[in-house]
Order: C-alpha cells, then structure tokens, then sequence
C-alpha cells in the first residue's frame, strides 16, 4: 500500500483542485479555520515524538499560550466535567480505587511497573499520590511523556487539579520551552528532555526522588535508551524510585528487564468487544472506511465512530468523502429525517483548537465520527466510541539503508495494537471493531508486537549522548532489545563524517561541542563551524528557520497568489539564504506581527517560535564562548559554512528543470517547484539539501547552490575534483573502502578492550 494506493484519496484531490467545496466541507464539518488544514504539507510527520532532541517536526501550533487557551476552552466540556468539582472527578477516577495500595507497592519497592487502561487515571494521578505521600519533601517527582503535546496539557490539567499556577509547582519543560520553577515538585517533560538531563547535566538525576515513565509502552528511542541508564541509576541510587506505566502489551517484559519487579494492574471498567474481520483483503481501506462508516450511521444504534488512518492526507480524504456522502444522503432521503453526523479529524499537526473538537459532545443528537492517526490508540481518549474502523495500517518511520536515511512509510501494525485499537470501542459499553483486514492476516500475517524504533531507524543523536556519558563500546550498553549491529554501525559512521567522531569511534572536540545543541548533529555542525566562518549570526538564524515548522503558508485554494507572495524573498541561490532574509525582514518590521505575515503568506506562529529557539540557540553559543561573528554581505560565506556540514546530502544537476541526481549514490533527486532555485533561469550545478522528502518524488528539501571545490575540500571522504566526473563506481568502491576501514579499525579497538578487560 502507497500513498498513491487509494483511489479515493486521488479522486478526493482532484475535485478539491477543482472546485471549491472544501471550503464548504470544513464549514459543515464546524472548523472556521479550514484554511490551516490546507497548508500542503509536504514533510507530513509521524504521530510521535520520536527522536532524541525530542520533538522534532510537530507543528507547534501547541507551543504558545494559545494553546493554553484552547485547553481551557475544551475542557469544560462533558457534562460529567460539568457536574463535578475537580476533586470530585479526581476520586471518581479507576485509580482512586487504588491508590494507597499503590503507595505502598512503591514504598516496598525501587521500581513498580503499573498496567491500566487508558483514561484511569495513570499520567494525572501517580506524581499526585507521590507528591501527596512525601516523596517531594525532598527532590521532585518527573514523569516523561513521549509526546510534547501530553507533557503540556497534562501538566496544565494538574496545575488545576492542585490549584496552583502552571511553572509553580506544577510545570513542564519540553524541547526549546522549559516552564517549571524554584517551587516546582511534579515537572512533566519529554522523554528527550530527561535524556538530556541525564546526560549532559545530571548524571545521576539527584534532583529526582521519583520519575515516572509514563507510556512506555511506545517504545521511542528515548524510551528504550532511558530504560538501560535508569537500570543502572536505580542500582547506584537507594533513594531513587522509578515507576513505569504501560498498556498491557510489554507489562511483562518491563518487569523482567528491571529483575522481575512486580507489575500493579488497576481495575478497569471495560465491555466485551465484538471482532468483525473482512471476508477479503480490502483494496483501497480508505474508500471501505467510508463505506462502513455510512453504513453503520444509517443502520446501526446511537454511539460515536472512531476510524483509524495513517496520516493527514488520508485523514483529509476520508472526512472529505463522508461529509459528501453525508450531503448525498440527506438530499436524497425525501421523508425521513437524517442523523445529523458530525466529522472530525485528529492528527497531531492540528491545529489545538480543532483537536479540542474531538473531545466536545455532538448536539442534538448527531454522531460523531472522529477519523484519527494512531495518536488515538493510547495517547488520547474520547469518550463515548461505540464503533472503531480499523484499516490496519500505521505510518512509521523507518531506516532505509539505500537512501541512507530514517523514512515515513505505512506498515501493516501488529496485532497488539489491533488489539488496543478495538479496546478503544468498549469504555462506554459493550463495543464493535470492525476491522479492514481477513482475520487470516491477523492470525499469521501481523507481528504479534511493533518493532521497537531503535531497532528501525537512525540512532545518530543516541550514539553521541552516549558517547558523551561515557559508554563507550555501544555494543556493551544494555538495551531492552540491542539495536542491530549495522543501525550502530551505519550511524556511527555518519558520525565520522561530520567529524563528531574519531577514527577510533571517540567522541572528538567537534563532537562534545555538537551535543551541547539540541538540534540534528548535522545543524550543530553548521552552527559551530560558523565560527571558523565568520558567520555565527547568519548560520543560527538559518538553522533556528529550520528547527521549526516550514514558515510559508500555502493554501491549496490561493496557491498562485501565495506563490507570488514568497517569490519576493527569493534569493536565487538558496533556499537556506531565502529563510535568512524572511527573518531579518521580519525582524526588521519589529516583529510586526499579523499584518505583516499574513501579507506575505507566512506563519506568524513558526516565526516567532523560530525567534525563541534562536534566542536560547544563543544561550548555549554564549556558554561555549562562541561570539556572533556575522560575514556582512559576503553571504558566499554562509553557503561554504552550509556545504561544509551538509556536504554528504550533495547532488548534481541532471538536466531538465530541476532534476538532479544525489552525488553519492547517483539517486535521482528533484528541486521542489517552491524552491527558491527551481527555473529561475539560473540552475546551479551543484547543491547541497537539508533533507530529502519522499512524497510522490523524491523532493531535496531546502537546497543551496555549492561549487564543486567546496565539497571536494570539506567532504575529501566522498569527493575529489579529477573524478568527479568519471566514475560513480570508483566513488563507491572508495566509500566502501574508507566504511570498512574505519569498521575494522574500531573493531581492533573492541578486540583490544576485551583482551584488557578479561587481562584484568
Ligand atoms: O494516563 P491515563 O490514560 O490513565 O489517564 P489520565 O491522562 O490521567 O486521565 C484521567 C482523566 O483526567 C481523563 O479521563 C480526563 O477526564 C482527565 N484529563 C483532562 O481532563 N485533561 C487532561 N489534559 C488530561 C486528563
Ligand atoms: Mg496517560
């Protein structure tokens, strides 16, 4: 199954190019900002926050107080939230039920694995019960979150819950925001933040009393690195407790990597579910989801429908095609009167006002129908679902060793999270799955469990923090479930490359200086290597643009005139450049704000959290004694400091508009339509790109125009200037030859190290 696999989701886009009733659409479906949700996206993200800096790529639609404005908004919403006082719904809550035989299953024990549904009470109550029994007397109690979306609203909830303000008692610190204080007791944060802290900082989290893990059943990198160096602070440190929540799935396995810890299960209120199984497998999902959506609406007893897709566009398509069909319903059904239905996306790139939509109750009747990516199946819980649709499928990222790079593809899930994903359908009563799938395809096709990221995907940012806390043979670090030797191997040469990495496999100058920035290995590059530069300035506000969300607004339905729009800022060479000049402009209006950015098509909010990433980007420039050189208007500096940290993602023009082949590997690549450098008249030969986008192409996603002696002087481990035109296969041959070098050299070195060790 590709993207390009659903009829309906290409039917759906065509007309939406066409006509205008997608505005129509999102006025029925009750979102005046409809417009937002039109902004092509062309780096669509993956429901998690998934990599080591933390939470890369979500749009941060969530990250201003807006968004703590949207959250009050939804909350009072149930009329049980209605009814009740904040301490009354606390007790009310599963947990409650349990809470003092928790308290002394922690008392008793270092580490406690907890198993309980969703929705009982786990992220919002545990820290409070420890906060309540005395373990904040001294130190503070830490729950990790591996979404930044439910470490904010979490600790929003219960800084009301303790009536206190949030960053006082209660607070949050996410990546580039840290909202906790002197009195802070209960801090949620990111499971990326806590890795940091860990590393860089605290090596044996001796502000802790408690942290809790919550979630880890997700298995992120993060998780699974956090589980190998709290095994070993828990053993240091008597006084450390650590309790882990999780879904049912991996209970056992927790328990057992921590020594056979006991595992405390909360009671919880759930109906049976019945499995509905396709007769055959399904050609296109999308379309079935909307017929047996349909079909229940008309013929099945009151209760909401939960779908599950894989990504936004999907999702896009599918509330497009019901809310259609819908229309289609209601003017062909001359007597009876038809159930009003109402469709609601979810996805994490959604804007929070409209996420707060899923949770608010259908009036008079109508039946919600929430189409949603797996961000529903744990990490968010609707109350009310009857009915769950479930496509089977689920977007992830993966490592692709031919592209050399982590990439988001649609898998079939396993049969664990099929099975959480029906459970999702019994909360409120005995509940239907339905599931897209033969039931043969569960039995003896799907993974009983996911595959852990860290078995899956790049683990570059992971290898250097380690590095940085001194574990130094990776291979001799106790992962849960060890990442395959290759992934270790792989990303340690990408190390290398940049320098952050000796020949022998240590950490070098470059490297420690890397990881005091937390941003991708190759964008601290940049930002050091400014220094030698002269253009300090210049690169940190390109690599804070590219830390944030993409800051041009596209519209599907005013694509020319926001095309025009940003053409202004163009400037010829570089897109890198072009965001440059977009900041200072920006800047250079005093920030003047709405007018000025809607003007020119850009996102007023993405600029403005790029401002704050800079200014704390500068913090850690300052620490380092790195002063903010700026090259004036010799920007062919900038250029050379981008092409000598990005040197390994270059490309070389093929011919035609924009079609260039990846010097490397001789893969095609393409320049997107809206880069600054596509048919201007002026097609460099050379480029470098911060990353490669595969949509229905393979699209080089912010390039610059380099000369070919630059990358034979920064990249001599790819590229020399007398071949650079004769043989791609000697080009291989040697990068194979320098891989295997270093390989064998760092493998000596482990021999070396056994032979010390059992010496010793
Ligand atoms: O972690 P778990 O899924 O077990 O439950 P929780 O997140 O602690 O949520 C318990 C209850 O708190 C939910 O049923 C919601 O009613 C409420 N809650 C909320 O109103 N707002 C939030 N941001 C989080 C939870
Ligand atoms: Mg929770």
């Amino acid at each position: 199954i590709s993207r390009e696999g659903s009829n309906l989701v290409r039917q759906v886009h065509e007309k939406q190019s066409k006509d205008k009733s997608r505005q129509r659409f999102w006025e029925l479906a009750g979102s005046k900002l409809g417009n937002i949700l039109g902004v092509e996206n062309s780096a669509e993200q993956i429901d998690a926050d998934t990599s080591l800096v933390g939470e890369h790529g979500e749009v941060d639609f969530k990250g201003d107080a807006q968004f703590a404005q949207h959250m009050k908004k939804s909350e009072a919403v149930s009329d049980f939230a209605k009814s009740k006082s904040l301490s009354e719904q606390r007790q009310y809550l599963p947990v409650f039920s349990v809470r003092d035989e928790f308290l002394k299953v922690v008392r008793e024990n270092q580490v406690v694995v907890v198993v309980g549904e969703t929705g009982s009470g786990k992220t919002t109550q545990l820290t409070q019960y420890l906060h309540e029994d005395g373990y904040t007397k001294n130190g503070i109690v830490g729950c990790t979150q591996p979404r930044r979306v439910a470490a904010m609203s979490v600790a929003k909830r219960v800084s009301e819950e303790m009536e206190t303000e949030l960053g006082d008692l209660v607070g949050y610190a996410i990546r580039f925001e840290d909202i906790t204080g002197d009195n802070t007791v209960i801090k949620y944060m990111t499971e990326g933040v806590l890795l940091r802290e860990i590393t860089l900082e605290y090596p044996d989290l001796d502000k802790y009393r408690v942290i809790v893990m919550d979630e880890a059943h997700e298995r992120s990198v993060n998780t699974d690195v956090l589980f190998g160096i709290l095994k070993k602070v828990v053993a240091r440190r008597r006084d450390f407790k650590l309790v882990v929540t999780s879904a049912t799935l991996n209970a056992e396995k927790f328990s057992n990597f921590f020594g056979n810890v006991p595992i405390f299960h909360i009671p919880g209120r759930t109906f049976p579910v019945q499995i509905m199984y396709s007769k055959s497998p399904c050609e296109d999902y999308v379309e079935a989801a909307v017929k047996r959506a349909m079909t229940i609406h008309i013929t099945s007893a009151p209760g909401d429908i939960l779908i599950f897709m894989t990504g936004q566009e999907e999702i896009e398509a599918t509330c497009f095609a019901l809310s259609e069909r819908m229309e289609q319903l209601v003017n062909s059904s001359t007597r009876k009167k038809v159930t009003n239905m109402l469709i609601l996306p979810i996805y994490s790139q959604l804007p929070a006002d409209l996420q707060a939509k899923i949770f608010q109750k259908a009036e008079d009747g109508s039946r919600k129908c929430i189409v949603a990516t797996n961000i529903a199946e744990t990490s968010l819980t609707v109350d009310g679902i009857y009915y769950v649709i479930d496509t089977g499928y689920v977007k992830m990222k993966v490592y692709n060793p031919r592209l050399g790079m982590d990439v988001l593809q649609v898998f079939p899930i396993s049969q664990a999270a099929a099975d959480q994903r029906a459970g999702r359908s019994g909360r409120t009563g005995p509940g239907t799955c339905y599931r897209l799938f033969t039931e043969s395809a569960y039995r003896y096709e799907m993974l009983p469990q996911p595959v852990p990221e860290i078995q899956r995907s790049n683990i570059m940012n992971v290898i250097l923090l380690l590095k940085s806390f001194k574990v130094d043979n990776l291979l001799d670090f106790e992962f849960m479930d060890p990442p395959p030797q290759e992934n270790i191997l792989n990303s340690m040469y990408q190390l290398w490359v940049l320098g952050a990495l000796s020949n022998t496999g240590s950490l070098t100058r470059m490297g420690l200086k890397m990881i005091k920035f937390p941003i991708d290995p190759g964008l601290a590059k940049m930002l050091i290597t400014g220094e030698e530069f002269g253009c300090v300035d210049e690169v940190l506000t390109i690599v804070s643009m590219l830390s944030v969300p993409s800051v041009f607004f596209r519209p599907r339905d005013r694509a020319e005139e926001s095309a025009a729009a940003h053409e202004k800022f163009f400037v010829p060479h570089s897109d890198h450049l072009t965001l440059l000049d977009i900041y200072r402009q920006w800047e250079a209006n005093e920030y003047r704000d709405d007018w000025w950015c809607s003007k020119h098509f850009l996102q007023v909010k993405c600029l403005r959290k790029a401002s704050k990433v800079r200014s704390q980007l500068l913090d850690i420039l300052k620490k380092l004694e790195i002063p903010l050189t700026s090259c004036g208007p010799k920007l062919h500096v900038v250029r050379k400091a981008i092409c000598s940290s990005f040197f390994h993602n270059a490309a070389r023009l093929k011919g035609g508009i924009g079609e260039y082949l990846n010097c490397r590997n001789g893969m095609p690549c393409h320049l997107h339509p809206t880069s600054a450098i596509y048919g201007k008249g002026y097609t460099p030969d050379y480029v470098v790109y911060h990353e490669l986008i595969l949509t229905n192409k393979e699209y080089m996603q912010c390039a610059t125009s380099v000369e070919p002696q630059w990358l034979a002087e920064y990249g001599p481990m790819f590229y020399s200037i007398k071949d650079s035109d004769t043989s791609l296969l000697e080009h291989k041959k040697r990068h194979r030859d320098e891989k295997s070098a270093m390989e064998e050299e760092m493998e000596n070195l482990r021999e070396k190290q056994k032979q010390v060790e059992i010496g010793e």
